[in-house]
């Protein structure tokens, strides 16, 4: 376990159709009430024993994390963690305008902004018509204008015939910039994104339509079990990468874990069933004592787990297509 990935908020101010559904989540959806929700001191004790099992980098995600009130507060705590070498945020990017300066100041590591389409009308479909494209742009801006140590990434979801035709645009517009975009191929997270295989367009065949046009050289990773296969422009315009989870999946060499909002610890963005960190929080117990119970609890989940679920997509139930947690309680 090296790598811990916080959901700090279930809510999201976009309707992604891939994600939140606006007909499943609408005004009436129920979403967590504030005290269902991990506060930063149970975020903070949970990293901190993550961070002993030998945890270095940490990713706060949603829903939108930048909707949970003093987010630059828990990164500063975070900071503070031994071990705890990496903070980055994955974001919609809308809010951080407001953010950008707070977070870098607290000492967020980097920034990975989702960015499906520059074509305006599709970026505002993509995101259920709750926000503009000239927001997101105004993050991505606000975000480079800070220098965050670790930069900033995009990420980009690929639908076939739904913004496919937005690759090679968003490839013309981040060369030259320093930041790097990374096409995630489409995968069937949570239950309600009715995903086809079909709908994937897979890596290899992004790759080439790209290097027809900007030759690419592979990179080495930059880590054991690094997510996205890494290219650099032969003309040295930067970097790109693929997340190839359907069509290369990477489960041998997954070391990232997944505390959901409401406080349950889980070991694959697949999984059907996480354990209840949250009452062993709220447990009337001394803190020495709740800790070394959430230890064991974290070191003895992680060491039985089996998960591969990339692996076993194709395979009938119980091991594929099964009922999965939502993407918006663990962020990805
Ligand atoms: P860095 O490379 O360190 O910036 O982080 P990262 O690769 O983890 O980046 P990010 O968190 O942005 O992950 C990119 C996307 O890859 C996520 O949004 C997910 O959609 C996908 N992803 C990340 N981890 C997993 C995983 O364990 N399994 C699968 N199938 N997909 C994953
Ligand atoms: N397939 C692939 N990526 C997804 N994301 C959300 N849902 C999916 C999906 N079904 C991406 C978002 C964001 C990151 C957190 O995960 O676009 O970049
Ligand atoms: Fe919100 Fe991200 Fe899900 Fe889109 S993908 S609905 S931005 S949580």
């Amino acid at each position: 376990m090296r790598d811990l990935r916080i959901s700090v908020m279930d809510h999201c101010n976009f309707r992604c159709p891939y994600c939140m559904p606006e007909t499943t989540y609408h005004e009436q959806y129920r979403f967590l009430d504030p005290q269902e929700r991990l506060s930063f001191d149970e975020i903070e004790r949970v990293a901190r024993i993550a961070a002993g099992l030998g945890v270095t980098k940490l990713r706060l995600t949603g829903g939108e994390p930048l909707l949970r009130p003093g987010l630059p507060g828990l990164v500063t705590r975070l900071t503070h963690i031994p071990g705890i070498e990496d903070i980055a945020l994955t974001t919609n990017g809308v809010l951080l305008p407001r953010h950008a300066a707070d977070l870098r100041a607290a000492g967020l590591s980097r920034v990975t902004i989702s960015l499906d389409s520059l074509d305006p009308v599709r970026f505002a479909r993509m995101s259920g018509g709750r926000a503009k494209l000239d927001q997101v742009l105004d993050g991505i801006a606000s975000a480079t204008a800070q220098d965050f140590p670790g930069g900033v990434k995009i990420n980009t979801v690929l639908q076939r015939s739904v913004n496919e035709a937005d690759a090679l645009s968003l490839v013309r517009h981040f060369r030259h910039t320093g930041i790097v975009l990374r096409f995630i191929e489409y995968m069937d997270v949570g239950n309600r994104n009715g995903w086809m295989l079909d709908d994937v367009v897979p890596s290899r065949e992004l790759h080439d339509r790209i290097a027809a046009l900007w030759p690419l050289e592979p990179l080495s990773p930059n880590h054991r079990g690094e997510v996205a296969r890494r290219y650099r422009f032969l003309d040295g315009a930067g970097e790109i990468g693929f997340v190839s989870a359907v069509t290369a999946p990477f489960c041998g060499d997954c070391s990232r874990a997944r505390l959901s909002s409401d406080g349950r610890f889980y070991t694959c963005l697949f999984a059907t069933t996480g354990t209840d960190l949250r009452a062993v929080l709220r447990a009337d117990a001394p803190p020495e004592v709740t800790e070394s119970r959430l230890h064991a609890l974290l070191s003895g989940v992680w060491r039985n787990r089996t998960d591969r679920y990339s692996e076993e997509r194709a395979s009938p139930p119980p091991h594929g297509h099964r009922e999965k947690v939502e993407m918006h309680y663990i962020g990805g």
